[in-house]
């Protein structure tokens, strides 16, 4: 089996169990947050080995890194261990990143359970903490056995997680995938839009798992929204992932419109469709001048341009767009 595989369930305990037995896994070891604690492992009943962190992007950092090495060692886990990452896209990027790097690596799967980590953070190997506030900034690539999907966890996920999830499926419609983006227009089950986005997600990050090409597409709205984000925690008021993205994305959508990559039509199409489903508005001056400093951090700058995934219309879109910082300060206050 190549490793990466997204599995679709109804039964997510039966599949759990499948996957173990087929691989000849007997210790597992559960990492989840104090919500998924409560509202997802009991659908595993049994007496589980368990490691709890507390929720939110504050946890993703050293400390709580540590305290899972040391509960991994404690549990005594080794290489025929089986981690298996039960949360959101906090426990999935951190328990990854502790799998990946506990003995040089041990095998981990991601049940992912917030429509984020369905669609998008649970996919694709990428792993790691923040570190002094800076998103991502220490992490591994490394791709989890299997994913597996099953939609019953969205029955006890806030609203506004719900929206921050939907924002990233709509930036991969955007991005990479027209139809996608029709379906999303037209509400169509959720169970199939997560499908076709989870589908398109997995495949651009199997042609590029590296994030040397292809990949980057999914960066856009991560420029202005991560620094956005960073900005949110360096003040300690965090804002959900994929709400930062929408910011992102609107902030984005103009400057691909100044570089003349998309018409007039379709950037208020894009800005729009992403206001109308995240609820989103778009940056003030103020969030502006804070998060410019810290665009100039960001992990994707090449020689002092600053590097934009920007969408070419709807559905496709470039890498590698560079950006000089006069212009991005431009698009910006015009917004
Ligand atoms: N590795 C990647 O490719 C990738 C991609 C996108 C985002 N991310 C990362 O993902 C993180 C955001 O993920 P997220 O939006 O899933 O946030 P999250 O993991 O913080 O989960 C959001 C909240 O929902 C709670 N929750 C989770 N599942 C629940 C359920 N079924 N019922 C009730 N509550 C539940 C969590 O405890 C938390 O409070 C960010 O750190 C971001 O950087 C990673």
């Amino acid at each position: 089996m190549l490793k990466g595989q997204i599995f679709y369930t109804e039964h997510v305990k039966n599949e759990l169990t499948d996957f173990c037995s087929r691989h000849h896994k007997k210790h597992i070891v559960f990492i989840c947050d104090v919500h998924t604690e409560k509202y997802c492992l009991p659908l595993f009943g049994g007496d589980l080995q368990t490691i709890v962190i507390p929720a939110g992007e504050l946890s993703k950092n050293l400390e709580t890194y540590g305290y899972i090495i040391k509960k991994l060692i404690y549990f005594k886990a080794n290489k025929s261990t089986l981690v298996v990452n039960l949360g959101g896209g906090v426990v999935t990027d951190i328990g990854g990143f502790a799998a990946s790097t506990y003995m040089r690596g041990i095998d981990f799967i991601n049940i992912p359970t917030t429509l984020l980590g369905m669609i998008d953070a649970a996919i694709g190997g990428k792993t790691g903490i923040d570190f002094l506030l800076n998103k991502n900034y220490l992490g591994t690539f490394a791709l989890p056995e299997a994913i597996i999907i099953d939609t019953v966890f969205l029955k006890t996920l806030p609203t506004e997680e719900l929206k921050s999830g939907g924002a990233e499926m709509i930036k991969i419609g955007i991005i990479a995938n027209q139809t996608l983006f029709q379906k999303i227009e037209a509400s169509e089950p959720l169970e199939q839009l997560i499908k076709i986005c989870s589908e398109t997600k997995h495949a651009i990050t199997s042609h590029d798992l590296y994030d040397k090409g292809e990949r980057q597409l999914l960066n856009f709205g991560h420029t202005i929204g991560h620094a956005y984000e960073s900005y949110r925690l360096n003040i300690e008021q965090p804002i959900m992932h994929g709400l930062a993205i929408a910011k992102g994305m609107m902030a984005e959508t103009r400057i691909a419109f100044f570089m003349e990559l998309i018409n007039e039509d379709e950037m208020n199409i894009i800005i729009n469709h992403i206001a109308l489903h995240t609820e989103q508005t778009e940056l003030s001056a103020e969030d502006i001048e804070a998060i410019e400093p810290l665009l100039l951090m960001d992990k994707k700058n090449e020689q002092h341009k600053i590097i934009f995934s920007l969408p070419i219309g709807i559905g496709a879109g470039r890498t590698k767009v560079q950006v000089a910082f006069a212009d991005i300060q431009k698009s910006l206050f015009h917004a």
